[in-house]
């Protein structure tokens, strides 16, 4: 069964290959280069081997409550840039990926037990790094602020003595808790904190700058959006999480997330997730 699922991976592959290079021929000629482009989809890695994915299948663990990168689809399993990402990963590795949803601040912890790896427009960052390894940076973030319509907070100064909503465990969390004079009320959920602003039982959210523009315009009349640069945060890059133990892993998912972009893959779900 197993096995089946791999030839007709690997044939997959083979028969997109083989599109791709059609595809590009009347621009570009030439049997060497369409030779190694073939060769080198399934070269180094080898899945079957490999100590997390050796069962064919990558589980992946998220918190789809961050759209557009993830969120529950109409059909109820786990959607977004993200998902559709990690799932173009998986066809690049020759395994199935399986999409989890649980607790953005527990994914860490459970690396290499209950999850093999993560994607969670997750920040990467030294703390982290001493735990689980990242792929190459994917995506470049900031943290936004959303504020009421008619609030005059403008700096960081207008923080001073107001109760700021984040998500537990996030990078927006941690630099609302070394604010001087900030309450920091944590959520499981960013949606939950928004819910509460809009609600009137906050002054602010903290959250990622793409989070934060969905959720200002879904309370249009209620919320805006302000830009971190104003605040001088700084910026962010998301990478996918993966076991420490497992650099061939590691660096089989920086090649694919590479052939992802010079495929053309990657825009065509930036423009899928993010231009409508
Ligand atoms: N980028 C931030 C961090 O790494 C927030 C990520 C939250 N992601 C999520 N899927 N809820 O801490």
């Amino acid at each position: 069964m197993k096995t089946l699922k791999k030839t007709l991976a690997l044939l997959l592959a083979a028969v997109l290959t083989a599109a791709a290079v059609t595809g590009c021929s009347s621009s570009s000629s030439g049997t060497d280069s369409s030779a190694s482009t073939a060769g080198s989809e399934s070269s180094e890695f080898d899945a079957s081997t490999d100590k997390y994915l050796k069962d064919g299948v990558f589980t992946v663990g998220t918190n789809a409550a961050f759209p557009p990168f993830e969120y529950i689809g109409d059909d109820g399993n786990p959607d977004g840039f993200d998902v559709a990402l990690i799932k173009e990963v998986g066809k690049k590795l020759g395994v199935d990926v399986e999409v989890q949803d649980m607790e953005f601040d527990t994914l860490v912890s459970v690396i290499g037990t209950k999850i093999d790896g993560a994607i969670a427009g997750m920040t990467i960052n030294d703390e982290r790094k001493e735990k689980v390894n990242f792929s190459d940076p994917y995506f470049d973030a900031i943290q936004f602020v959303l504020v009421p319509k008619d609030s005059d907070i403008k700096t960081t100064d207008d923080f001073t003595g107001k109760k700021i909503g984040t998500q537990k465990g996030t990078t927006g969390d941690y630099l609302v808790q070394d604010m001087d004079g900030v309450e920091d009320v944590q959520y499981d959920k960013g949606i939950q904190a928004v819910q509460d602003l809009v609600a009137g039982r906050l002054d602010a959210v903290i959250l990622d700058k793409n989070p934060v523009e969905t959720f200002a315009a879904q309370y249009p009349d209620d919320l805006k959006a302000l830009d971190g640069a104003d605040f001088n945060f700084d910026t962010e890059s998301y990478g996918i999480v993966l076991p420490k133990d497992d650099q061939p892993l590691t660096d089989a998912v920086n090649k694919a997330i590479k052939d992802l972009k010079d495929d053309g893959t990657y825009q065509k779900l930036i423009d899928q997730y993010f231009n409508n």
